[in-house]
């Protein structure tokens, strides 16, 4: 024990104060941190050139030793702030108590979080890319393979399946900008807030940051050392992409049954059944439904902890980081599966085409023709719903019915009637801007050509 105290922790405080079980996850960061804070010190002459020397090589002494097979913290070591410190003590001697100077475990443990953040919000960056990659190449490849389009899961409107995958490829874009911002928020260093006052050395903050790669520093220590927003947004970030890949997962998962039969996994993204030799099931996609809970969780543990803390520092912060940790390995393992599930899925075309063959689908391209003919919407609206029901109840299809019956409804209508139910009709009579047919989705494909590409070259950037 040091400082004041006489007594040693009580193993029940112990057992719930110790953060090592998880925060030696932070011991490269912390390592980086302490050479660029001992080269700050040696700046301001408060260590020489072969002092920081010294505890510059003993510091990648301590990370190898860390590294190596075997290797134990003690039970003792609180953190992983004060076991790195206890072993540059036990390779370096007493210079190792040096390094502490100008610098408080608040200020230290933030900075350690941030750049944790910056690190994994620029992964998560580069994993959505290559699942954007993945569904780019799918939807090139099946531009112009017809499928019904669903709303309450009911048939609705027939789409092409590039357009309905490459609504997937924009979720992800959204989520690479919020990424995006979780980086920037990180990339603004607290250390030097000291415990939340600053401190008495005049460590030049900028270069220390720029030594650590964080773009500026903070403007109030005391916010620096209480300040974990930029946390909460990397979980805002993963929560909203881990929900995207939910959406998806449910999606395939309902799209691989027999009963829709639209598309199959590889054997390799999917598992069979102990009891039922002739079951390939989804278990991919199932759990990329089901992770997404788990991360939007860990946000609001954070929101939680953080919820009404005073300023600045409380032993509460040191709960940020389980939520944290397991948001990353979530996130990241759910975009990496996805981006290999896409590599390997099949689509059956057939399937897909007769299923959106169902010309019930072409109902509103027969209200709009009405409109055409100078009939209000809503009028034109209601006498299709009537060409349904008389379908229907005649056990027909629409454009089985007669002129003659079509023209009861409606004197408007023509032999155009039957033209509109011609089946591509529906598809490519969606021109708009963001529509799905074919002309609207080539531009598409070429703009989303050029943002994954902004993508890739930001990433790239980033890691140079
Ligand atoms: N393990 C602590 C945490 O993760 C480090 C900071 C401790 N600061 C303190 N004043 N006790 O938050």
């Amino acid at each position: 024990m040091s400082g004041r105290f006489r007594k040693d922790p009580d193993p029940r405080f112990w057992r719930i104060n110790r953060s090592l079980p998880f925060d030696w996850q932070l011991a490269a960061y912390d390592i980086d941190q302490s050479q660029a804070h001992a080269r700050g010190l040696m700046e301001i002459g408060v260590l020489d050139a072969a002092e920081l020397a010294e505890i510059d090589a003993g510091l990648e002494r301590v990370r190898a030793r860390m590294a190596a097979h075997g290797f134990q913290f003690e039970d003792a070591d609180e953190d992983i702030h004060m076991a790195i410190e206890r072993l540059l003590g036990d390779e370096i001697g007493a210079l190792a108590g040096k390094l502490h100077t100008g610098r408080s475990r608040n200020d230290q443990v933030a900075t350690d979080v941030a750049m944790v953040v910056q690190a994994h919000s620029l992964r998560g960056i580069e994993l959505c890319g290559e699942t954007m990659a993945q569904l780019l190449a799918l939807a090139e490849s099946h531009s112009d393979w017809p499928m019904p389009g669903y709303t309450h899961l009911q048939r609705a409107q027939p789409v092409y399946l590039g357009h309905h995958l490459l609504a997937y490829f924009w979720m992800l874009a959204r989520d690479v900008l919020r990424f995006q911002f979780a980086l920037d928020s990180a990339g603004v260093m607290p250390l030097g807030s000291g415990a939340l006052a600053g401190v008495n050395w005049e460590i030049d903050r900028d270069s220390v940051a720029a030594d650590l790669g964080f773009e500026h520093v903070t403007h109030n220590s005391i916010d620096g050392a209480s300040n974990r927003d930029f946390l909460l947004d990397y979980l805002a970030a993963a929560s909203t992409c881990a929900m995207h890949l939910s959406r998806f997962g449910s999606e395939i998962v309902i799209w691989s049954s027999t009963e829709f039969g639209f598309c199959q996994l590889d054997e390799s993204f999917s598992s069979g059944s102990s009891i039922m030799p002739q079951k390939l099931n989804p278990d991919s996609a199932e759990l990329l439904r089901a992770k997404s809970p788990r991360v939007t969780a860990s946000y609001a543990t954070l929101l939680g902890v953080m919820h009404a803390l005073p300023l600045t520092y409380g032993k509460d912060m040191q709960e940020d980081k389980e939520p944290l940790f397991d948001a990353i390995d979530t996130i990241e393992a759910c975009l990496d599966a996805c981006a290999g599930m896409l590599a390997g899925i099949r689509f059956d075309r057939a399937r897909m085409a007769a299923a959106s063959g169902d010309e019930m689908l072409a109902a509103t391209e027969v209200a709009d023709l009405l409109v055409r003919g100078g009939v209000p919407f809503r009028e034109a609206h209601g006498i299709v719903g009537d060409l349904v029901r008389d379908a229907v109840d005649g056990g027909k299809a629409l454009s089985e019915l007669t002129l003659e019956e079509v023209q009861r409804r409606s004197e408007h209508l023509d032999a155009s009637y039957y033209e509109v139910l011609q089946r591509s009709s529906w598809l490519e009579s969606k021109r708009i801007a963001g529509g799905t047919g074919s002309a609207p989705l080539a531009a598409q494909l070429e703009s989303a050509r050029e943002t994954l590409a902004a993508v890739r070259a930001r990433v790239g950037e980033r890691r140079s």
